[in-house]
């Protein structure tokens, strides 16, 4: 069967058709061993094969250092808005917070559970269109480490700079960008992100931490929520998510490739034009949500003149199978996400699309 539907979801999203066509054309027996990846245990020799492969896939793809620990975990990105606090930020201790869009948000509130949170920089004010310039950012003394979310997916911000902590420890929820460009590891503490945009399927977690924060850990810490465990345990303190990581190591072997990261940027600066370009040369009819320097490659968001219009625009889209157009549910608008893997023929497809209906509507 043809995939014949410009799939735009913001998440689960698209995955490369080669790496769909491989993990399907293995389903039954991986590589000659007669069973699927989904039947093998874990400890076997096979599938540690697989995770060893797609730790070093993630290593080469975005240059981790040797200080850094590569983990698959579980529980979502939205685990690490907890464990993140639970391990590094003590009662009557504070961490920094930069808000620039809804998951940012999210992670300050389970964060203030554990101790006290300062929002240092917070863009809730302009209903999150713009992420602050790094001399902007003013850290307080006292924080154990700064916590910012590099691509807003809900709003479509994006940083267009990996954060200097200039001392304080970065952490980095890269769930809706990691993969999408180099980024200068070295900056950062830890860096985690759900991998269901541009990693794999939904249900594995990336974390990529630093040795000497996996040393802050504290002592009796739940197993399952404790960073040195988990490492210790090479992601495998339990069952872990066994067919995500396989497709995860699929996907790192096909961004190896076709060119890596710098490629892949290369690519995704092209396709978010494209569709910039037409919202910009519209007369108006469409307006980004994003200030210009702040527009997300990933998460491309766009207004039309009327919320009836937005709804005619999303339906007849997916008529034209251009799917998953709508924007969160929280926000509105349109939403067209063109992560790594979508096609740029289908950013071409949306693009004569909005002409024709700013056209028909206009
Ligand atoms: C930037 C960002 N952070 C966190 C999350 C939450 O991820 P999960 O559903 O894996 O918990 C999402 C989900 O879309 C996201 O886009």
């Amino acid at each position: 069967m043809t995939k014949k539907v410009y799939n735009f979801s913001a998440g689960p999203a698209i995955l490369p058709t080669e790496v769909l066509e491989k993990a399907q054309n293995e389903l039954l027996s991986l590589d000659g061993i007669g069973m699927s990846v989904m039947e093998i245990s874990h400890r076997s020799k096979h599938f540690e094969a697989i995770l060893s492969s797609a730790v070093s896939g993630i290593r080469e793809l975005l240059r981790v250092p040797e200080n850094y620990k590569v983990l698959f975990l579980q529980g979502g990105a939205s685990l690490q808005f907890s464990m993140i606090p639970l391990n590094f930020l003590g009662k009557n201790e504070a961490a920094d917070y930069i808000v620039t869009g809804t998951w940012g948000k999210k992670a300050v509130k389970e964060a203030r559970r554990c101790g006290s949170v300062n929002t240092i920089f917070s863009t809730a004010d302009t209903n999150f269109r713009s992420v602050p310039a790094q001399n902007e950012i003013h850290f307080s003394e006292n924080a154990n480490y700064v916590h910012y979310t590099s691509n807003e997916t809900i709003e479509g911000v994006e940083f267009k700079y990996d954060l200097d902590g200039q001392g304080v420890p970065v952490v980095c929820d890269a769930s809706s960008n990691i993969l999408s460009k180099l980024i200068d590891i070295e900056k950062h503490a830890l860096i985690y992100a759900g991998a269901q945009k541009n990693i794999g399927p939904s249900g594995v977690t990336l974390v990529i931490i630093r040795d000497d924060l996996i040393e802050k850990v504290p002592e009796n810490q739940h197993s399952m929520f404790d960073y040195r465990a988990l490492a210790e345990n090479n992601s495998m303190l339990n069952t872990p998510n066994t067919w995500g990581i396989y497709i995860i190591n699929l996907v790192c072997e096909h961004l190896k490739k076709h060119g890596g990261l710098a490629r892949m940027e290369k690519k995704n600066e092209d396709k978010a034009k494209l569709l910039y370009e037409a919202i910009d040369g519209s007369d108006g009819f469409y307006f980004g949500h994003a200030d210009r320097e702040a527009r997300s490659l990933m998460n491309v968001t766009f207004r039309l003149p009327s919320e009836e219009l937005e709804k005619q625009f999303a339906a007849e889209a997916a008529a034209r199978n251009l799917d998953g157009l709508k924007g969160h549910r929280s926000v509105g608008g349109i939403r067209a996400s063109i992560y790594n893997a979508f096609p740029k023929e289908g950013v071409e497809a949306l693009v004569d699309f909005m002409k024709d209906f700013a056209q028909k509507n206009g």
